[in-house]
């Protein structure tokens, strides 16, 4: 029922291949992939290459979460090189339609991620051909922010979306999750929580999703 999501933005970058098996065998449901431009976000990290080359290492799903503009062009990319799931953002998107259907034609899962300025109203239109929305609850580009509580009203708002369109689509947060705020973030909806600093940074990652896990059993 719920899904933790490691972020490789906090792992050693030197090291990727064994920090996704460690996470993975810690405990981990799916590697959370960022991708920033240094142009829709001021931080540049990976691409499809390295997705390719993580894509042996690992059979859990990546969920790869695009901070680039124009995105369309690299969907393909992200395709063969093994991505599972793959979100953009609607600032991002020329035609939000269009690229949520070549994702889809490329067989990935599609996600919509909502900054936290941006209105949900992209959702009167689209929700019924998304399989996931990401509400971000910092500023993307940087790792090791912290969560924006506004975050919270717009989860509830997205939860019954979700719930009246009788769909299975998961609801993704992301940004400042930490085990100290993991269960109110669940209360407020989510089912899938990315984090970043809160598992790499941590020494024991298993421990640290296991207190998370511990967390959301609790609720
Ligand atoms: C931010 C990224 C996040 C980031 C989260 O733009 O999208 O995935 O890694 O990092 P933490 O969990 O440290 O806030
Ligand atoms: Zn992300």
């Amino acid at each position: 029922m719920y899904r933790i999501a490691p972020s490789l933005l906090s792992a050693d970058f030197a090291r990727l291949g064994d920090e996704v098996k460690n996470v993975v065998a810690a405990g981990a449901d799916l590697i959370h992939f960022d991708v920033m431009d240094n142009h829709y976000v001021p931080n540049l990290t990976i691409g499809p290459l390295v997705c390719a080359a993580l894509r042996p290492h690992t059979t859990v799903p990546i969920d790869v979460h695009l901070m680039v503009k124009p995105v369309d062009r690299i969907i393909p990319d992200f395709a063969k090189a093994g991505a599972n799931i793959i979100s953009f953002h609607p600032e991002a998107s020329e035609h939000i339609d269009r690229t949520i259907s070549l994702i889809k034609e490329q067989g990935c899962k599609a996600g919509l991620v909502f900054n936290p300025a941006t209105p949900l109203d992209y959702l009167d239109h689209v929700l019924d051909k998304l399989d996931l929305v990401l509400i971000m609850s910092v500023n993307p580009g940087f790792g090791g922010q912290s969560f924006i509580p506004g975050a919270l009203a717009k989860l509830r708002a997205v939860r019954a979306r979700i719930a009246a369109s009788g769909r299975d689509i998961w609801l993704e947060i992301d940004g400042g999750v930490k085990t100290d705020n993991i269960a109110e973030i669940a209360r407020a909806g989510a089912d899938t929580f990315v984090a970043g600093s809160a598992i790499f940074g941590a020494p024991d990652y298993q421990a640290t999703i296991r207190k998370m896990r511990g967390e959301l059993a609790a609720l």
